[in-house]
């Protein structure tokens, strides 16, 4: 009997084609009204689930008694009911480090817009209102040689700090669960409280996966702290921010601007009122979405799979204690 895989989100032909050697998959390149119903109706005697975003709770589990896995296509796994999967026996991986560099370019990227203000400016030139040399209320603030606070220093969090020690000679401060040696040792990085980072940084960078204890960890209190000339950096889960504190930050002009590419809701409501400001810089959760990267992705989502189902544990399993015969 073959195994049965139910995708529910794009990935690349060439990992499907993988899949397909060894097992039955059945594909929804996205989960909308209309797919929906015949998505559910496959869960009833998959074996695996695989893709992202969706939430894996008790309502949709229950629905799938033949689940021996799930194979998160993301780094961030606050969609999985971890203990739940854990207690049902049923296995969760992610796909952690081959998205690192990616994320961290995507990041400098926001990082670089915002501070030179460049689809502001963007903007400017083709609506055709550069007519002479730009004055003073266009410019922006240099990003060479400024403070770095990094939350979250994981291997994203270390690939940015790599960018910023060696690219443009920032210092690097963080703050992390544990502390990291290669950060400390490599990029000079300094190990700094929470209120510290944020009254010594220009740039605040959240990294923070999202969790009961990050939920809102960004709030009015935490905007307060900051540098009024800061720039706040979000390429983590919107989750960990308060975004009607950043919004009020924001207009008080408590700190500078802002760079977000993840959002409480997303896709994010087109009338969200940070949508309005223009030192806002958006981008809409493109962290790993390059070619390269998603093919890597699926590949090791997809390897993660073929071990589980042969009753092997991938490295990259996320509830070790789950048994998996
Ligand atoms: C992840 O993999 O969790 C990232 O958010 C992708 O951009």
């Amino acid at each position: 009997m073959k195994h049965k895989i139910v995708v529910y989100r794009k990935v690349n032909s060439k990992v499907l084609d993988y899949l397909r050697q060894k097992c039955e998959v059945i594909y929804f390149d996205q989960l909308d009204d209309s797919s929906y119903p015949s998505f559910e109706a496959h869960l009833k005697d998959t074996h695996v689930l695989m893709g992202s975003g969706l939430k894996i709770d008790e309502e949709l589990l229950d629905k799938c008694p033949q689940l021996k896995m799930v194979s998160n296509i993301s780094v961030g796994y606050d969609n999985l009911d971890l203990s739940l999967l854990t207690e049902r026996n049923i296995v969760a991986t992610n796909t952690p480090g081959v998205l690192n560099e990616t994320v961290a370019d995507a990041v400098f990227g926001v990082l670089l817009s915002a501070a030179r203000r460049i689809p502001e400016l963007d903007a400017y030139v083709k609506d055709g209102k550069w007519d002479a040399t730009i004055t003073e209320e266009l410019f922006g603030l240099d990003v060479h040689g400024k403070v770095i606070g990094i939350v979250g220093m994981g291997g994203i969090g270390t690939a940015i700090a790599k960018r910023a020690h060696f690219g443009f000679g920032m210092d690097v401060l963080y703050h992390n669960r544990s502390r990291n040696e290669e950060a400390e040792s490599v990029f000079n990085a300094a190990y700094c409280n929470l209120p510290d980072l944020l009254k010594q940084s220009d740039f605040v960078c959240s990294m923070v996966p999202h969790s009961n204890v990050t939920k809102d960890l960004f709030s009015k209190e935490e905007f307060n702290m900051m540098k009024k000339s800061a720039i706040f950096i979000n390429g983590s889960r919107g989750a960990v921010v308060d975004e009607d504190a950043l919004y009020e930050a924001l207009i008080n002009k408590e700190i500078a601007g802002a760079g977000l590419d993840v959002y409480k809701k997303e896709p994010i409501d087109v009338e969200h009122p940070l949508l309005k400001l223009q030192n806002v810089v958006t981008t809409p959760h493109i962290g790993s979405a390059t070619i390269e990267t998603r093919l890597k992705m699926g590949m090791l989502a997809a390897n993660s799979i073929l071990k589980v189902l042969a009753g092997e544990i991938p490295t990259n399993v996320l509830n070790e204690t789950a048994n998996i015969n």
